[in-house]
């Protein structure tokens, strides 16, 4: 069976496709926006949805060609119905649904989280449900108690900031550009991670949220007491900034693991990708088994949509029929 999987929730178009029998992705593209969105430091939605529109037919092309198919070789098409932007999640959808609708095959519905979750599941060795996820990318920092496929407790989140959205707005206070993620990952490697005392937010709390609003004001402050800002002072507010939000994602890590009795953490979205954050947690919580994605399937992809859409075959994962939910809980995902 081959399941082609569309992602437009944000700002990458990403077309995959997953065959069941190989259990391989067998073909995939992805268009960054990013450089586009980059001026304005952040995503425009109206931008991203006309870019999803130009680039989302080509691609879909492409990835067949690659994989060497036929449009009539598909069995089924998974895309992102949420949570996401509400026009690109349109345009993913419409696409999905007009495609199925000819060719006469389901269209699944899939949710963003739980597809940066799943892809886990791809690699070797897979982890098995039960277990503690930690989700951190542009728009959340959840750590979940994920019981089963579709069955998913939230433990714990963010009060404010999500951790990827605290990288890129102190991209923006040091002038670096956006997505701050990996431009503030590669200046930190040449800075002092002790220069700077930034706060672990939340950290002597008891409970599992996170707050990384007041991060950012503190690297605002440290800002302006700074006279001329070189470009080694720039590299130690990197690497101290990420140092503090490493530390947070242990202690809390750790914490929820002890809370919820689980020994394995499944971690995933954009900012898994950070490999000084993903050696912090491999080395602080080396009790218990951790996985990542590959470095390439922690940002948005198409691969984990096609993939999640390998679960969802002939089953409801949502209660509504509506054609996307951008605002949509991972805990009321219908458990399969
Ligand atoms: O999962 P993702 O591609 O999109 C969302 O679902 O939000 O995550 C994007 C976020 C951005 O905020 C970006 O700055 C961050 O992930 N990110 C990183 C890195 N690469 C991407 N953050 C820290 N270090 C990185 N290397
Ligand atoms: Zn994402």
């Amino acid at each position: 069976m081959n399941i082609l999987g569309i992602e437009t929730s944000c700002d990458e178009t990403g077309i995959a496709i997953y065959n069941t029998e190989k259990q391989l992705i067998i073909s995939e593209q992805l268009f960054s926006q990013a450089s586009k969105h980059a001026q304005y430091g952040g995503v425009v939605p109206e931008l991203a949805s006309r870019d999803h529109l130009i680039k989302i037919i080509p691609l879909i092309k492409l990835t067949l060609e690659e994989a060497k198919l036929d449009f009539d070789d598909l069995n089924a098409i998974a895309y992102t119905a949420g949570p996401g932007l509400r026009g690109p999640l349109l345009i993913g959808a419409s696409m999905a649904k007009s495609l199925a609708f000819s060719l006469k095959i389901p269209s699944i519905g899939i949710h963003h989280m739980e597809a940066h979750l799943l892809i886990n599941l791809l690699e070797d060795p897979a982890p098995k449900f039960p277990f503690l996820t930690l989700l951190i990318s542009g728009g959340h920092c959840l750590l979940i108690n994920s019981k089963a496929l579709g069955s998913y407790e939230i433990v714990g989140q963010t009060i404010d900031d999500a951790v990827g959205e605290a990288f890129d707005k102190v991209s923006k206070l040091l002038d670096l550009g956006y997505p701050g993620g990996p431009l503030i990952e590669q200046l930190a490697a040449s800075g002092d991670s002790s220069a700077f005392n930034f706060p672990r937010p939340m950290a002597n709390k008891d409970n599992l949220d996170f707050s990384f609003s007041g991060l950012k004001t503190s690297v605002f402050y440290a800002l302006k007491e700074i006279d001329i800002l070189t470009q080694e002072i720039k590299a130690n507010i990197a690497a101290s900034f990420q140092e503090a939000v490493a530390e947070t994602l242990l202690i809390k890590s750790k914490k929820a693991l002890e809370k919820t009795k689980q020994n394995e953490l499944v971690i995933g979205g954009g900012v898994a990708s950070n490999k000084y954050i993903r050696n912090r947690l491999i080395n602080g919580l080396k009790g218990s088994q951790i996985y990542f994605p590959p470095l390439e399937r922690c940002t948005d992809n198409g691969a984990m949509v096609a993939f999640a859409g390998s679960f969802y075959i002939n089953k409801n994962n949502h209660k509504k029929n509506d054609l996307v939910l951008p605002k949509w809980p991972l805990s009321e995902l219908k458990n399969g």
